[in-house]
């Protein structure tokens, strides 16, 4: 039975984001597959790493090298739940709002906290030879900016391209990234008709979700140059076309 894992971001349970996570949870499950959920903030995750979350660590603190110590054995137990969620999965179905022009602080510190150095990638498992080959992965977020100011000419910058780090982190753990997804305009501020509207497009959204999951497998992955694209020095070789807006040929 494939197993998807539902990560929400968000400190309020009764937020949109969180209502999103739970429609992609019953959807994932009614296609047949074992839920696993995981809430940092609900769950007390610590996302700024440091040495205070290490018993013995190294000094000056180097936090790679205090990665590098880890064991399953002795990582710590927030750490600890998340890599076991992420080891069985599949799938992993990430909600989260935009936050200054970002994911929030604590999807960012649960990539620096949970995506172990040493343990589940090193320079020798990284991109293709990456540890999680077998994992696809879904962003669903949503903006306070509408479609207009969200979009690749608006004054917010594209939501999209925002994305590619988050997008280039699990591309570093060898996992295939999905087409993103998007709902705009989402924020408490509307009243009256307004109100109504954003509220009738957000349930729509929520029934959309099983349509939206069950043709996964249709739903393009976000382009990524492979490793054979790059010299031994890690520059984009010069017959390669490039067309990733972050790795660009220089002029
Ligand atoms: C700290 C903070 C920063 C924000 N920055 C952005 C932003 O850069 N771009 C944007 O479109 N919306 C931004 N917003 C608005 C949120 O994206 C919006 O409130 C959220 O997507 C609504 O979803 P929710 O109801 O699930 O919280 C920000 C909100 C907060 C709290």
């Amino acid at each position: 039975m494939p197993v998807t894992l539902v990560l929400t971001i968000h400190p309020e349970p009764r937020s949109f984001t969180a209502a999103w996570a739970g429609a992609s949870a019953t959807a994932a499950e009614a296609l047949g597959h074992r839920i696993l959920r995981s809430d940092p903030y609900a769950e007390g995750f610590a996302p700024a790493e440091g040495p205070a979350l290490y018993s013995d660590p190294p000094v000056p603190f180097d936090p790679l090298k205090a990665q590098e110590t880890l064991s399953d054995a002795t990582l710590p137990t927030d750490v600890a739940r998340e890599v076991a969620r992420l080891r069985q999965a599949d799938r992993l179905i990430i909600h989260f709002p935009m936050w200054w022009f970002a994911p929030p602080a604590m999807l960012k510190g649960w990539c620096d906290r949970v995506l172990v150095h040493g343990l589940l990638h090193d320079t020798d498992n990284r991109f293709d030879r990456g540890r999680f080959r077998h994992l696809d992965v879904l962003f669903c977020v949503t903006t306070g900016g509408d479609a207009v100011e969200s979009g690749p000419d608006g004054r917010e910058g594209h939501w999209r391209l925002l994305l590619w780090p988050l997008a280039q982190t699990f591309r570093y753990m060898g996992a295939r990234v999905k087409e993103p997804v998007a709902l705009h305009g989402v924020h408490g501020y509307h009243m009256g008709p307004r109100k109504a509207a954003l509220e009738e497009r957000l349930a729509q959204a929520l029934d959309a979700q099983m349509a939206l999951l069950a043709a996964w497998d249709d739903r393009p992955d976000w382009p990524f140059h492979t490793d054979a694209d790059f010299d031994a020095e890690g520059r984009l070789k010069a017959g390669i076309t490039s067309f990733d807006p972050f790795i660009r040929h220089r002029e």
